[in-house]
């Protein structure tokens, strides 16, 4: 199936079919870096989707998202507030891993978006919860900064909200708890999305 054909005619696309084409996808360089693909995990019905910038070395290594340090990290700020990674759904602006971990290009963004974007219309999430600068100025170009953004629920598209969060990398390198800290914010951000989820 082309990626046209994927665009075109959603209905008979399902996240398995489309993560078979990502699996063949050579729509940029880093298919020829890439160990595996990660296409992204999680329920396939998730009422949040998170996304984080693309694949580190581990997740290149296992084919899946947030599963190295950045990712225990992430599995910690979720079980903050007692949710699972089997009731989200994890993905990436990028599918495949950017050597040496460094910052996707634009255009390798570019290739990869339709991606993103056939996930986010098949699981039609109420939230996303964008990890970081990259996925937060790539979904929503006109957001500031994310020391400044973050915690903000931002009106998206077609009802779907979204709401920046610190990138959980940035939390290993601020080890702190206190008031004001990256973590301390971060906890605000997960208590305000579990709020949401109850409601
Ligand atoms: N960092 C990301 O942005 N995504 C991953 O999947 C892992 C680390």
């Amino acid at each position: 199936m082309t990626m046209d054909q994927i665009l075109e005619n959603p209905s008979t696309v399902t996240l398995d079919t489309l993560e078979l084409r990502v699996k063949q996808c050579a729509r940029c360089p880093l298919s020829e870096t890439r160990t595996n693909i990660v296409f992204g995990e999680g329920d396939s019905h998730a009422r949040v989707v998170l996304v984080g910038e693309g694949p580190g070395e581990v997740e290149d290594q296992t084919g899946k998202p947030f599963v190295g340090p950045a990712g225990q990290k992430l599995d910690e700020v979720l079980a903050s507030v007692g949710i699972t990674r089997e009731e989200v759904y994890i993905a990436n602006v990028v599918k495949c891993r950017p050597p040496g971990n460094r910052a996707p290009t634009k255009k390798e963004m570019e290739a990869c978006l339709p991606y993103l974007e056939a996930q986010i219309a098949l699981i039609n999430p109420g939230l996303i919860i964008t990890l970081g600068n990259t996925p937060t100025q790539w979904l929503f170009p006109s957001a500031s900064g994310i020391t400044s953004i973050r915690g903000t629920f931002l009106p998206w598209r077609g009802g779907i909200q979204l709401l920046p969060m610190f990138h959980p990398s940035y939390l290993l390198r601020y080890p702190s708890r206190a008031k004001g800290s990256p973590k301390y914010l971060t906890w605000l951000d997960i208590k305000r999305v579990k709020k949401w989820l109850d409601e």
